[in-house]
């Protein structure tokens, strides 16, 4: 078992729980934190999770971005390898083998957005607050929200937060397709823990396999893509759930996954 300082893992009924946990700092990802997020994202995975939340600590803040005070003096090459970083864990999260759910508990801004837009689905607290505010600080986006958000929440709304640097309210961000849903402050943890179980009880093989071709469908031509749903799809006969859960259905029974 690893030992960071700022990220916990915890692990029950096939469920990953990360949580970045450095309150004092909003759970602002520095160096150390964001390289614990990507080893416990490889251990996560190791351990067979079948499906990952991702949320911060305390009452404030899912993430509230990059560490400012980490980035102020950073050298191009600098800035470049902590762009890296960053990217190496979005991409992580989005390829993840299992759904992967943000907790938006709080601020989410810069950094702390952009990873919740690389999960596949986004809860957030009504008294969160989510915007890619870098503009303010002189820089854009660098953890793949130029590329992420145009593509959930449209170009013309994307432009505006990005632009704007705008900090918008759960709701709105519901309304822009920003987050799937918005929950009480205190009922998110409760409600992402049983959509995760619930997530975590499906066949794996499937979701996976799901995931990577909705992942597909923002990555190539739609021609290619419904070639590789048909590699996908036909992949998945023979596997235990695939038997079982045909069968389960055709004996009017509650299927028994693997
Ligand atoms: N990087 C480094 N430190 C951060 C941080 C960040 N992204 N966000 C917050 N902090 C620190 C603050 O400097 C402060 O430290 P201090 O106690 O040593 O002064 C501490 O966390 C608490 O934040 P504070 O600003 O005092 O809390 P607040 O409730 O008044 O405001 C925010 C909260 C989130 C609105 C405000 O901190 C903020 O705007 N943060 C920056 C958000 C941002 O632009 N993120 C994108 C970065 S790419």
């Amino acid at each position: 078992m690893s030992d960071w300082e700022t990220i916990t893992l915890d692990h029950e009924n096939g469920v990953a729980t990360l949580t970045v946990d450095r309150p004092d700092r909003l759970n602002a990802l520095n160096v150390d934190t964001l390289e614990a997020l990507d080893e416990a994202l490889d251990e996560a995975e190791a351990e067979g999770a079948g499906a990952l939340v991702l949320t911060g600590a305390g009452d404030d803040a899912f993430v509230a971005g990059a560490d400012i005070s980490y980035m102020q003096d950073l050298s191009t090459p600098e800035a470049q390898a902590y762009a890296e970083l960053g990217h190496r864990v979005a991409d992580k999260i989005e390829q993840f083998p299992a759904p992967a759910i943000a907790a938006i508990n709080g601020y989410a801004f810069g950094g702390g957005c952009e990873l919740a837009l690389a999960c596949d689905l986004r809860v957030a607290s009504e008294d969160a607050v989510i915007g890619q505010t870098e503009i303010d600080l002189g820089i854009i986006p660098g953890w793949g929200g130029s590329q992420r958000l145009p593509r959930l929440v449209g170009d013309e709304i994307a432009r505006r937060l990005i632009f704007f640097g705008e900090r918008i309210d759960a709701q709105d961000a519901h309304e822009h397709g920003l987050v799937g849903e918005v929950v009480a402050g205190d009922q998110i943890d409760d409600h992402v823990a049983e959509l995760a179980a619930d997530l975590a009880a499906k066949p794996t093989y499937a979701l996976a396999a799901a995931k990577e071709a909705l992942n597909q469908a923002h990555e190539t031509s739609q021609e290619a893509g419904l070639r590789y749903e048909r590699r996908l799809w036909s992949g998945l006969f023979g596997t235990h759930d695939q038997r079982e859960g045909m069968q389960a259905f055709l004996e009017d029974r509650a299927p028994d996954f693997e």
